[in-house]
């Protein structure tokens, strides 16, 4: 028996394909794409008229918190979150409980995902043990174990030694460092953007050097030694013009953009909004422009979520005491869709910066629908509205800026090797 997704608009970047056609899904793999297929008798046929039929979305950027936080998130609750937003496969962050700094978690990691999650998960490990920037982790043997890169996110590795060790180690066996690029003592406890709008608060600014010495540190060090260097969750107009500056001169760097940081600036945190405190901060207009100019001339390779889930009582407290970081699966798609109304993007653009992009960067063997591929389809109704709500979002987590807005995109049905893992048609 096959399963046969009929008559919907098919957009893989990876191959150039933007038509109407029929794909068709053996063994849980892709195994045609073609016209007017047409169906055997026991062949499951699933009507697509009108929706695009997508690779299943590749996130590069989530946070778990499975082990160790699973008030806020387990890897049960954060797939079925992915499912939901079109997503099947997501990149996990180590900043767990234990940290994800040995071959046990990221083995439990891959294992769990695999019988009870929604998507695929692949971890990134920490570079240094337990996130604490002393000592490096056994890249070997966590490549061995399924880890597709390696990072401290959440935090800056602060010793530039021990990152220019980790980039050569790294560079030796062939994987990524993602830099969570913030220099901590320009940082100085800021936990909004520097500028006039700080200082109207009352809250301590967290200004763009930080991140932008800290990407131009990592960018010379990834030159100097060769390494892949992906910087995670660009801010700043300063770091999109290093970046680049260091592609046109060949040094092996990619960056992602969260669909917060090119769609809200820090007036979102004005009211003291918890929601909107999140690393690093929103900030201005300029920054936001340059967001979309880095995207449309490719300086940006991904669009990743950060998806950063925290309880209510890690927010619901004083602006300065409150968790960093905001939920942002469910909300990607429909965020990044505006970037199509706006003409910053094409269509094929804004699925390629969701799927296969993402994917190359980490080298992870999806974002396509070629043939032979793992079958992790989204399929996407682009007029579909909904509102954000604690009802409408699967994530444990609710700490959204987006609640109650309306929405205007979604993923109807999401297949993960072929079979159904959410569905709302
Ligand atoms: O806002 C953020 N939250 N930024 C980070 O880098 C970490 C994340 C988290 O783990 O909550
Ligand atoms: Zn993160």
């Amino acid at each position: 028996m096959k399963t046969i997704i009929k008559n919907g608009r098919v957009i893989d970047p990876a191959q150039n394909i933007d038509a109407i056609l029929d794909v068709v899904i053996s063994a849980g793999c892709i195994e045609s794409i073609a016209a007017q297929v047409q169906p055997a008798a026991d062949d499951q046929v699933i009507d697509a008229t009108g929706l695009l039929i997508t690779p299943g979305l590749v996130d590069i950027h989530v946070h778990l918190r499975d082990p160790g936080y699973e008030y806020k998130e387990d890897i049960v609750s954060g797939t079925r979150a992915a499912a939901a937003g079109g997503f099947t496969s997501v990149a996990c962050m180590p900043n767990t409980n234990p940290s994800n700094d040995n071959k046990a978690i990221t083995r439990y990691m891959i294992q769990k995902a695999e019988l009870e999650g929604y998507a695929n998960v692949f971890p990134i490990c920490s570079i240094t043990k337990g996130q604490q920037g002393d000592s490096l982790v056994e890249m070997g043997d966590l490549k061995l174990a399924g880890c597709v890169g390696f990072s401290d996110d959440g935090l800056n590795v602060e010793d530039g030694a021990m990152l220019r060790h980790a980039m050569e180690y790294a560079q030796g066996f062939d994987m990524p460092i993602i830099a969570h690029s913030e220099d901590e003592s320009i940082k100085d406890g800021g936990v909004m953007n520097e500028g006039p709008l700080s200082t109207e608060l009352g809250l301590t600014g967290n200004p763009w050097v930080s991140e932008a010495a800290s990407v131009a540190r990592d960018i010379m060090l990834a030159e100097l030694t060769g390494a892949r260097l992906h910087i995670c969750h660009i801010s700043s107009k300063r770091t999109v013009e290093l970046v680049r500056e260091a592609k046109q001169r060949g040094v092996r760097v990619t960056c992602e953009v969260t669909p917060h940081h090119f769609t809200l600036t820090e007036e979102a945190v004005r009211g003291y909004e918890v929601n909107a405190k999140v690393g690093p901060p929103l900030r201005t207009a300029a920054d936001v422009a340059a967001m979309k100019e880095g995207l449309r001339d490719g300086t940006i390779d991904a669009i990743a979520t950060d998806h950063a889930p925290h309880h209510i009582d890690d927010k619901n407290m004083e602006f300065v005491y409150a968790a960093f970081g905001m939920i942002g699966l469910e909300t990607a798609l429909p965020l990044s869709l505006r970037l199509v109304d706006e003409g910053v993007l094409s269509l094929n653009e804004v699925i390629a910066c969701l799927s296969c992009k993402p994917a190359n960067v980490l080298r992870i063997p999806r974002g396509t629908l070629i043939a032979g591929a793992v079958a992790d389809i989204a399929l996407i109704n682009l007029e579909h509205t909904w509102e954000v709500t604690r009802q409408s979002i699967r994530s444990r987590s609710f700490n959204t800026p987006f609640e109650q807005q309306s929405m205007k995109g979604k993923a109807v049905m999401t297949l993960r090797a072929g079979r159904v893992v959410h569905k709302e048609i």
